[in-house]
């Protein structure tokens, strides 16, 4: 008998990008029942989804294509406790079902007892008992019928121990929690915009309210919930992982980058490394305790020591907000930069302190973006638009991501071995690089490209790089007939 997944569960099972599946859904090819995927379903649309003949793990999980075993197998897996507790909890539930069998079997039997008896006692000609008496040993012997395995059943049971599946209310959206995550760590992992402060268990930000399903604590916090709050649920998200196969939790999450508090962070530098002859690699490192929330796409302002006001410059954040500790930036050469200045001459060396104040700006992919992607950068305009593909990676909802990347000077596909990275592991991705010394030509090139490839296409646009490329770009999709409301520009430099 079919089960019914939700659509996160069905894309992890079937190895899609959640993307895919709800394109399938919006044009018809899925229905879903409650916002659930049958496993029926699943299976007659990803027919490759089978038992294998050999192999003992393989015999259970394999996918003939891309092996469900492997996958497996790869993951970090989670503490021996918290595993422990996954199957704990889901040996509870089957044992729940076991006893409620056993039970409606007793009463089945009972019945056909007392219908016999009727019968007998009835001279054994009752044409109605005799029916009824028929039905129910034809529908015993139908449910006691050993039929196939679906397989897709059995992957989901496996993978509820290996990964849970957790639910955030009111906004409905859904990620897993993998090997030591906490349910902060997986949340932003999925690109979730979670409310936190120091992410190590000691301002109390992170708190969330467990509704359904148990947590279990994998971190020491020093940040003392009150006892009606314990009572009522809550829990430090950054502080705890979860303990059952499926959790849900209430938390507010923010909605764009209005609920973004701007912050002052003395970071320390981790790295300077040349890129190319004229794009520097800057990393950064904030405290473990004071930890930079920033939205893909936005960019901070980075001073050489705390007070120095003659050395400030504003710059992308090119990494992914999963990771807000270790912050990267692609500066490029310029006159009119003294932060640029000191980093091409060598004055700036690990361990120094860099102030980031920030962040800023509203270049970041809408909410519940469904579009497919295509970002346009220029020059280092790809370092915000490197930051916003890894967080739609991470939320893996987008049905496709297509990058062009336009090189104003012959070393200014500085990442360009990132993006062939991209395009080999990730079926939905793809990239196009080119090169012209005039930003605005290229721009009208690129808008060439886009239309002889794209246009047909719902897309929603996401441009950064110089003016000249950012105006022209901008224009002929708009002339073109592409809605402001997918058009997102940022002017870089
Ligand atoms: S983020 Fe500060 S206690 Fe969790």
């Amino acid at each position: 008998m079919a089960q019914w997944v939700t659509v996160w569960r069905a894309a992890q099972l079937v190895g899609v990008p959640r993307g895919v599946l709800q394109q399938r859904v919006r044009s018809g090819e899925i229905a879903l029942a409650d916002g659930l995927i049958s496993t029926e379903t699943l299976l007659a649309l990803y027919p490759q989804a089978q038992l294998e003949e050999s192999g003992m793990l393989e015999r259970v999980v394999q996918i003939r294509d891309e092996s469900f075993g492997k996958r497996l197998r790869e993951r970090v897996l989670p503490s021996q406790e918290v595993m422990a507790q996954r199957l704990f909890r889901q040996s509870q539930e089957l044992a729940d079902v076991q006893r409620h069998l056993q039970r409606y079997h007793a009463l089945v039997i009972a019945l056909r007892d007392r219908l016999r008896e009727a019968q007998t006692q009835a001279g054994g000609g009752d044409p109605r008992l005799a029916a009824l008496q028929r039905q129910l040993n034809d529908g015993l012997a139908h449910a006691l019928a050993t039929e196939p395995v679906d397989v897709l059943d059995v992957m989901d049971d496996l993978l509820k121990v290996v990964s849970a599946q957790v639910t955030v209310r009111p906004s409905g959206r859904q990620f897993t929690v993998e090997g030591h995550d906490s349910l902060l760590q997986a949340g932003m992992k999925a690109g979730l915009k979670l409310n936190y402060g120091c992410g190590n268990g000691s301002c109390g930000m992170c708190k969330v309210r467990v509704t359904d399903g148990q947590v279990v604590r994998c971190m020491h916090s020093d940040y003392a919930l009150s006892e009606p709050e314990k009572a009522h649920g809550y829990v430090l998200a950054c502080a705890h992982t979860a303990g059952s196969s499926e959790l849900t939790i209430e938390t507010l999450e923010a909605s764009g980058p209005d609920d973004i508090p701007v912050q002052q962070i003395v970071t320390s530098v981790r790295a300077v490394r040349a890129l190319a002859p004229d794009t520097m690699l800057l990393h950064l490192q904030t405290p473990r305790s004071h930890r930079l929330r920033f939205l893909a796409g936005q960019w901070v302002t980075l001073g050489l020591a705390e007070g120095e006001q003659g050395v400030r410059a504003d710059h992308p954040v090119a990494s992914c907000p999963c990771d807000d500790r270790n912050l990267h930036f692609f500066v490029p050469r310029s006159a009119n930069d003294a932060l640029a200045a000191r980093l091409f001459a060598g004055a700036v060396k690990p361990g120094d302190a860099v102030t980031l104040w920030g962040p800023q700006g509203r270049f970041v992919l809408a909410d519940d973006e469904s579009h497919p992607l295509v970002f346009a950068a220029c020059d280092t305009g790809f370092a915000p638009v490197k930051s916003l593909i890894e967080h739609a990676l991470s939320l893996d909802a987008a049905p496709s991501i297509t990058l062009f990347w336009l090189a104003t000077r012959a070393d200014g596909h500085f990442l360009a071995n990132q993006c062939r990275a991209w395009s080999q592991a990730l079926d939905p991705f793809e990239y196009s690089l080119s090169t012209h010394d005039d930003p605005g030509t290229g721009a009208s090139q690129m808008a060439a490209a886009i239309r002889a490839d794209l246009f047909d296409i719902d897309c929603a646009f996401y441009i950064a790089g110089p003016q000249a490329f950012v105006s022209t770009l901008s224009a002929e999709l708009a002339a073109a007939g592409v809605p402001a409301s997918q058009l997102h520009a940022e002017v870089t430099s």
